[in-house]
């Protein structure tokens, strides 16, 4: 997303003015627009979606996922636990903690939910512990794909997933003590536009289910990806349809169980065109060679341009029509990799103008961080009629501060 709606506009602007900067906003009625887009797409599977809430735990954004059907992909107890509190039940979660250790994986299983281990040892614990139980595994089918090489998930430099070359060891773990594998599970990567890449991907894994006889559900991960720059096109719906969605149906329509289902868990095509980071520059500056607009947010609220050099589209909300000019629009963090955009066309910036950072619903809020003792950003919920709500407010410096103190 590279525009706004006027009313979008109109109501970002508002924001700014009720609640001040720095701020994440979300617009609920872009989050239920792409759970229907790919619901539509999916619609001939037996199909499970989860949301892979690590994206944005952000409260209103869960209960929208749960009142569109969907589970959830956790992978901590406290998202686990955050999950069942909101309501979703116990048997539309997915516990996928990486390195589980043995205290998670207790407090998973006496919750009821199902775990998707990723280590033959951690296999072996659960047998140890929870023999004759029902578990699913993650496979590393060796293709991965993502925007960047910190997001791939899968092939041989890859930490995630049993390799898919150790599926003997799977069964004889689950023999030794008389587990179900009950589902597959894979992820390769985030932010994937090649659905050539994933639909190779996923056939590594509908290949090696076939010696798994008690399946319930095929988990094929998430990973769809969003187009961030204005000359990028949308993932192709139409090339998802042909090379995914027609042949996981004629997969579907020659296995041999009655009740195998598909599963998807994304979370960046749920959530990320939702969120606008809005800030306010502070100061504009003309260095030498570059000018730079310094606002009141940066990489501790929006870490992505920082952490992988991703695009996010800025747009001045204050002076739209002003004319263009190049800027390094920066953060007040003491840290150089501390910019939202560099060397980048933006309607004239002045001190006091609103930006809004865009597309940054997935992995803004979620990866914020307190670096250098600044408060997270506050967050506002725009519900589809449009009116507001503060979801967070930001922290005091005050409440910052004895933060601190009582941990001392
Ligand atoms: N399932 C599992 C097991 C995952 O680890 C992830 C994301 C997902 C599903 C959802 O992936 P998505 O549909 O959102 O691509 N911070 C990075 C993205 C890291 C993704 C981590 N795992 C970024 O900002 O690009």
């Amino acid at each position: 997303m590279t525009e706004l709606t006027p009313e979008q506009h109109r109501l970002l602007l508002s924001c700014a003015e009720t609640h001040g900067t720095p701020t994440y906003v979300y617009f609920e009625g872009t989050i239920v627009r792409q759970i229907q887009t790919l619901k539509k797409h999916l619609s001939g599977l037996p199909l499970r979606l989860l949301y892979a809430m690590k994206a944005n735990h952000s409260l209103p954004v869960m209960q929208t996922m749960l009142r569109e059907g969907l589970g959830i992909d956790a992978v901590s107890p406290a998202e686990l636990m955050y999950a069942l509190k909101v309501g979703f039940p116990v048997d539309r979660v997915l516990f996928s903690a990486n390195n589980m250790t043995d205290g998670e994986m207790h407090f998973a299983t006496g919750r009821g939910v199902m775990l998707n281990v990723g280590e033959l040892s951690r296999l072996e614990a659960f047998g140890k512990a929870y023999p004759g139980s029902d578990v699913c595994v993650r496979l590393n089918g060796q293709v991965g794909a993502g925007h960047h090489e910190h997001v791939i998930t899968a092939g041989d430099r890859s930490k995630f997933g049993i390799p898919v070359e150790h599926v003997e060891e799977i069964h004889a773990i689950a023999a030794k003590y008389s587990l179900t594998i009950v589902g597959l599970h894979q992820h390769i990567g985030s932010g994937i536009m090649d659905t050539k890449t994933l639909w190779q991907a996923i056939s590594v894994i509908l290949d090696a289910s076939t010696s798994f006889k008690d399946l319930r559900f095929i988990n094929v991960g998430g990973g769809l990806g969003i187009a961030y720059r204005p000359d990028e096109q949308d993932l192709d719906m139409s090339s998802f349809d042909d090379l995914i969605v027609e042949p996981l149906k004629a997969f579907i329509d020659q296995h041999p169980s009655e009740d195998l289902s598909i599963w998807f868990e994304p979370g960046r095509f749920f959530t990320a065109q939702c969120g606008v980071l809005l800030a306010r520059v502070n100061t504009v500056k003309e260095g030498t060679v570059r000018t730079f607009a310094g606002t009141d947010s940066g990489m501790n609220h929006l870490v992505r341009p920082a952490m992988y050099g991703s695009y996010h589209h800025v747009l001045n909300l204050s002076n739209p029509d002003g004319k263009h000019k190049t800027y390094d629009v920066v953060g007040n963090i003491c840290e150089s990799s501390d910019f939202f955009a560099k060397d980048r066309q933006v309607a004239e910036l002045r001190e006091g103008d609103i930006i809004g950072v865009l597309d940054a619903g997935a992995y803004g809020m979620s990866m914020t961080t307190t670096y250098n003792m600044r408060s997270e950003p506050a967050e506002v919920w725009i519900d589809a009629d449009g009116s507001q709500c503060l979801v967070r407010p930001r922290r005091t410096v005050e409440e910052m501060v004895a933060h601190e103190m009582r941990q001392a």
